[in-house]
Order: structure tokens, then C-alpha cells, then sequence
């Protein structure tokens, strides 16, 4: 496992660092295997790189229907919702891209959580061709990180975070009063290459915290990706960064 930090000026240049690293990582996995299988994030974040990873320069930088499509995690709403993370990838990544259609793997947030996570689980292991107790390694997954630590949807103190069995699961979260739906711990950790971005001084703490403070992952769910079996990589603004002394390199010791 390696943790390295990328600590550049603005959004813009944390979009293109990222988009630069997606391009890499899913064509070493294509090279690799003929396929590449990617876990998306919704949130912000990632809008900007989704739109740039439609310019001229990365559009034509891989074959992009050698790609499996999946989601890290996914707000229970219809799929044109605005607050759906499907919706968010359809309409800057994918209505530009086109990829086939049945390799597009969407959460389906119509059924009930507990099914659409219990089908979500069936696709992986269907698309993976799972041994029944062998987990998914995605070639990446792509996360953001909330002002509380959250990752994907494993917020602080949520009973997903202690999900040792399945791969995908509903998650009641207080804070929000919501249902969501997501990947568990141990599907982010076996990835081969993480890539977290995170911009905006409202993140600074919660970097900090997931830099910086001894691992607990109730309270800092970004502590997980300290267990994770390839390779993190944080993509920070300096404005995210702005609450730690680090700087673009391996990432701090854990204390
Ligand atoms: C989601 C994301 C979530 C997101 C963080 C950061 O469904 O919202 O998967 O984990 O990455 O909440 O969100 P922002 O990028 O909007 O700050």
C-alpha cells in the first residue's frame, strides 16, 4: 500500500491532476486485462474533472468502452434527480463518452435501499465473476470527502462502517436523516488505486483529521483508506490543504 499527497494551487489544477492519474491508472488496467473497472463519486467535487475528462485532450486518451462504470455510493432518489450521483456522471461524463450502455452499472435507487443494495452486490459479483466470498478490486475509485471525515457513504458512527460481510449496503444516516447507499469498507480498501479529491477551506479540518489524528474510524471514516490494500492518492487544493504542514509527497506517518 502507498499514500501519497498531491497539494496543487486551485479546483482547476486538482481536476487536471486527477483526470491525469484516471487516464493512467485505467490504462495500465486496460493494458493489463483488456478491461477496467471504475467506482465513481458524487458530491461537487468531481463535477469539474468529469467535464474534462470530455475535452479533446483525455476523451481520446483511451478506449473508453473498455471501462465497467460503477458508483461508490449513491443518494436514494430517482436517477434524474438533481441531487443523484448517477445523474451527476450521466450528464457531464457519460453523454459525451457513450459508453455501452449495459457496461453503465447504476444504482437502482427505484427499488427499496435493502434491494437496490442487495442487487447492486449481485451486479459486482456478476461483472467481477466473484468467487462467493471473493471481494471486488476495483482498478479505481474515485472519492471526495465531507467536512465530517465521510467518504463515499460511510459517515462517523453509521453502521456501515462495521459491515465485515457485504459489498454494498443501505446506510441510515442520522445527520442527514437519509437513506443512502454504498460501498463498504472493505470494497474501497481492496481497490488497486484510490484517488480522493478535496478542495475548499471548509475541508482543511477535516484533512487535518484524516491526516494527522490516530485512526479512528467511527469518528474519521477517511481513517480506513490507512488500511487499504493499493494505492491512495489525495488530491488537495491548498485551501483544503491549508490546516496541515504537509506537503505533495508520501503522506504524513500515521501517528
Ligand atoms: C456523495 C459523495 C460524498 C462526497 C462528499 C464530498 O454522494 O455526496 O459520494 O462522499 O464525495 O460528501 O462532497 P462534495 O464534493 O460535494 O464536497
Amino acid at each position: 500500500m502507498t499514500c501519497s499527497l498531491v497539494i496543487v494551487e486551485n479546483p482547476q489544477a486538482v481536476a487536471i491532476a486527477a483526470a491525469q492519474r484516471i487516464i493512467s491508472v485505467l490504462h495500465a488496467a486496460i493494458e493489463r486485462s483488456g478491461v477496467a473497472r471504475l467506482a465513481l463519486a458524487g458530491g461537487r467535487t468531481p463535477r469539474e474533472l468529469y467535464a474534462l475528462l470530455t475535452h479533446t485532450t483525455y476523451r481520446h486518451a483511451l478506449p473508453w468502452n473498455r471501462i465497467e462504470w460503477f458508483w461508490g455510493d449513491e443518494r436514494c432518489v430517482p436517477p434524474d434527480h438533481p441531487e443523484s450521483n448517477y445523474r451527476l456522471v450521466a450528464e457531464t461524463l457519460l453523454s459525451v463518452l457513450s459508453p455501452p450502455p449495459q457496461q453503465v452499472h447504476r444504482m437502482l435507487t427505484e427499488r427499496n435501499p435493502d434491494e437496490a443494495a442487495a442487487l447492486y452486490e449481485a451486479t459486482i459479483r456478476s461483472v467481477f465473476s466473484l468467487a462467493p466470498d471473493e471481494i471486488p478490486r476495483f482498478d479505481l475509485v474515485l472519492l471526495g470527502m465531507g467536512t465530517d471525515c465521510h467518504i463515499a457513504s460511510l459517515f462517523p458512527h453509521t453502521r456501515a462502517l462495521s459491515e465485515e460481510r457485504r459489498l454494498v449496503v443501505s446506510n441510515w444516516v442520522p445527520r442527514l436523516a437519509e437513506r443512502r447507499l454504498t460501498l463498504t469498507p472493505r470494497v474501497l480498501q481492496a481497490a488497486q488505486t484510490i484517488l480522493i479529491l478535496v478542495t475548499g477551506s471548509e475541508k482543511a479540518e477535516a484533512v487535518r483529521r484524516a491526516l494527522t489524528e490516530p485512526t479512528n474510524i467511527d469518528d474519521c471514516p477517511a481513517h480506513l483508506l490507512r488500511l487499504a490494500r493499493g494505492d491512495v492518492v489525495w488530491l488537495l487544493n491548498s485551501a483544503a490543504a491549508s490546516q496541515t504542514t504537509a506537503s505533495s509527497g508520501p503522506c504524513p506517518p500515521v501517528p
